[in-house]
């Protein structure tokens, strides 16, 4: 099993040839916007790891607290014998918490980033000597069906950390389907979720005085200049975070400082001083939403547990 990972359709995988289509596309639209998983480069990644030991983003903290009180409860539900499933696994921080307190048959980490993939399972593999892992490299919205995975019952998917909130609300319906469709009618679906909340909280968690953030979304400047021959000078632009209350989530863009012109992958492209391209949303939801949400795809919230403050929600959805 080890370092074993099923690799599928190339067109699936984010590829230099997907980020060049995506950003001249997301450049030349109005308004300006580059899907948010572009953000996650290497070095990307390692600031968003940064980003969940600043004092300001809560999100990680305080879910993690969540898990490791409900493990037990949540290994109860889950009962013996299943295949944990995790939608853009990363590093895979959070199963551990999992694997810890319910011993699955099989854990089965779905990530878009080979190196991700084969660098985390390594590591989980010599903590888990006897685990059987399938690790799955994919984006998983595009996937149709799991591979068929050894000695399981249940399918339990994960899907932890508010990922769910860089997600629009038809695309977030869209997962909360495909997720039911792949867990299928024995499945359960346990989803981590940031709860609406005092906006200053919220801004604060995407305005970090230490100004990672910042360099994360930064960092898509970089990423481009290195892959795509872009000509961004890296400080003409400005991170921008707000939480717009309206539509209940945080909108992230970064902001052209000057009138200038840039060059990205041969072609040419003006900013206004001011012009935003937008990079994230990161939607906070309340349980009734999250309710609403389960029904219309044929779940049916099963158990929520949250914090003490009610910033962030564990939720375990089955099949309605
Ligand atoms: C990984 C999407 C959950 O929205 O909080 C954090 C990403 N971006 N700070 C979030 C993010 C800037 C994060 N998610």
């Amino acid at each position: 099993m080890n370092g074993f990972v099923l690799e599928l359709d190339r067109a699936q995988t984010a590829d230099l040839e997907d980020f060049r289509r995506a950003v001249l596309a997301g450049l030349s639209s109005r308004p300006r916007a580059i899907p948010a998983k572009f953000l996650y480069d290497a070095r990307g990644s390692a600031l968003f790891d940064k980003i969940c030991e600043l004092p300001e983003y809560y999100l990680t903290r305080v879910e993690t607290e969540i898990l490791r009180t409900h493990a037990g409860e949540i290994a109860e539900l889950a009962g013996a014998n299943s295949a944990l499933i995790e939608f853009g696994s990363g590093s895979s921080v959070k199963s551990r918490l999992l694997l810890d307190a319910m011993d699955p048959a099989v854990y089965a980490p779905i990530d878009i980033s080979r190196e991700h993939l084969d660098r985390s399972m390594a590591l989980l593999q010599r903590d888990y000597p006897s685990l059987a892992i399938e690790a799955i490299c994919a984006d998983y919205m595009a996937l149709d069906d799991l591979p068929k995975l050894p000695f399981s019952s249940r399918r339990l998917g994960f899907f932890p950390g508010s990922s769910i909130g860089n997600l629009e609300p038809d695309e977030a319906l869209a997962f909360f389907r495909k997720a039911r469709h792949l867990l299928g009618g024995e499945g359960a679906l346990i989803l981590g979720v940031d709860l609406k909340k005092d906006p200053e909280r919220l801004h604060a968690a995407y305005n970090d005085s230490a100004g990672v953030t910042a360099a994360f979304t930064l960092n898509l400047l970089r990423r481009m200049n290195r892959e795509l021959q872009a000509t961004f000078e890296l400080d003409a632009f400005a991170h921008e975070a707000f939480y717009n209350s309206a539509d209940g989530r945080i909108e992230i863009y970064f902001r052209s400082l000057r009138p200038q012109s840039v060059t990205v992958a041969s072609r040419n492209f003006t900013f206004a001083e001011g012009e935003r391209v937008h990079t994230e949303y990161s939607y906070k939801y309340d349980i009734p939403q999250l309710e609403a949400m389960s029904r219309q795809a044929s779940f049916r919230l099963r158990r929520i547990w949250t914090d003490p403050d009610r910033q962030f929600a564990v939720a375990y959805l089955i099949p309605a």
